[in-house]
């Protein structure tokens, strides 16, 4: 395994910022972590685990070594009478995941397809599109213990899944990389046509309901929608939908009528944070190199060159401004080092 130094991270991050690596690695067995843990001066190090990147704001210097997940590999491991058991090696990139289950006749994750990523990432903020999210459907995630190098595997509970939320991102950061994750696609075709858009997409193009037609169709509706992160520079949703209590909700459409929310979990309410940035004013608009999507104003862009200072001062100032019209304060859901 080859240990780079001063490595540019620009086309390893999908919001393209310009962020340099002291040492750098990629890891394809869990012998290459092993032959790093046995070295004493790259233990001393502060450790960065890299996925796909497409969920990250990465500063301009990054000291210590950064390791990047490049094992490869998507297999039927068991099936029963219910269901079919798919694991995938966590540097796969988790849309040619999505596309090979179908291909091979395997459903359930045709809602997700076109997220940018790797199959590894997808645990780690439980990543969700038009109605479903992985943790309906991981059973397992193994993970390499990074101080001992030690094989875990995690079932869907010790996950802890919640909206874009996990372990992984909570008490397991730092500590475990994801290595493979194992999902359990149920045999009985249960489709997801809940969020009007894919139907709308179906009708127009007079197309039955399958699997196969609901990821054209949503790959369809998020290339309409969600700008290319080869083509400009962006991270997917730079903020989470904002949940309230149905009192601040009802507070909020009181006055703007147009409010789009969705009830979550009872008592509570999603607002859309699209919505909120939109009416904020901050649609299309720019600030410097950075702006808010013209088509999705939930779509942070880098239009060229910004750095993670750039990307932070308008984050800001959006949240500023929804939280001064609103009352509410909107997350970002990338991960910032
Ligand atoms: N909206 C506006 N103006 C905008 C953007 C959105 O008024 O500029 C309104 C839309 O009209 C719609 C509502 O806000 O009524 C919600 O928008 P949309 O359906 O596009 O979905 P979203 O809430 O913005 C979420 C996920 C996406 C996922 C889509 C589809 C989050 C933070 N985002 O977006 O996930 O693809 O639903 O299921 O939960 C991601 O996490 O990176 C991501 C792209």
């Amino acid at each position: 395994m080859q240990i780079r130094t001063k490595v540019d991270l620009s086309s390893f991050n999908t919001l393209q910022l310009r962020s340099q690596a002291e040492h750098f690695a990629e890891l394809y067995s869990p012998s290459d972590l092993h032959a790093l843990q046995n070295d004493s001066s790259l233990k001393k190090l502060n450790w960065n685990i890299l996925g796909g990147g497409s969920n990250l704001v990465l500063p301009s210097s990054i000291s210590g070594l950064v390791l990047k997940v490049s094992n490869q590999g998507k297999e039927l491991v068991a099936d029963d009478k219910d269901f079919w058991f798919v694991k995938v090696q966590a540097g796969e990139v988790w849309n040619d995941f999505v596309q090979w289950t179908l291909q091979q006749g395997y459903w359930g994750l045709e809602n997700l397809s076109l997220i940018p990523g790797t199959a590894g990432a997808s645990p780690i903020q439980n990543i969700g599109a038009y109605g479903v999210e992985v943790k309906d459907s991981i059973w397992e995630v193994t993970c390499l213990d990074l101080q001992s190098g030690e094989t875990k595997k995690l079932n869907n509970k010790e996950c802890q899944f919640a909206y874009r939320d996990s372990y992984f991102k909570n008490d397991g950061a730092g500590r475990y990389l994801v290595w493979d994750v194992t999902f359990r696609l149920p045999k009985q075709n249960i489709l997801h046509l809940e969020y009007g858009d894919i139907r709308k997409e179906l009708e127009r193009q007079q197309l039955a309901a399958d699997p196969r037609t609901i990821a054209n169709a949503v790959i369809h509706i998020r290339q309409s929608k969600l700008p290319d992160p080869k083509v400009i520079g962006n991270a997917g949703s730079f903020f989470k939908n904002p949940i309230v209590s149905k009192e601040m909700r009802d507070a909020i459409l009181m006055k703007h009528t147009d409010l789009v929310s969705y009830p979550y979990l009872s008592t509570n309410f999603k607002l859309a944070a699209g919505w909120l940035i939109d009416r904020a004013g901050w649609k299309g608009k720019k600030l410097g190199p950075v702006g808010m999507f013209e088509k999705q104003a939930l779509v942070l862009v880098n239009h060229g060159g910004a750095s993670a200072d750039d990307v932070w001062k308008l984050a800001n100032q959006v949240s500023g401004d929804v939280k001064n019209m609103f009352g509410v304060e909107i997350e970002p859901e990338p991960i910032r080092w």
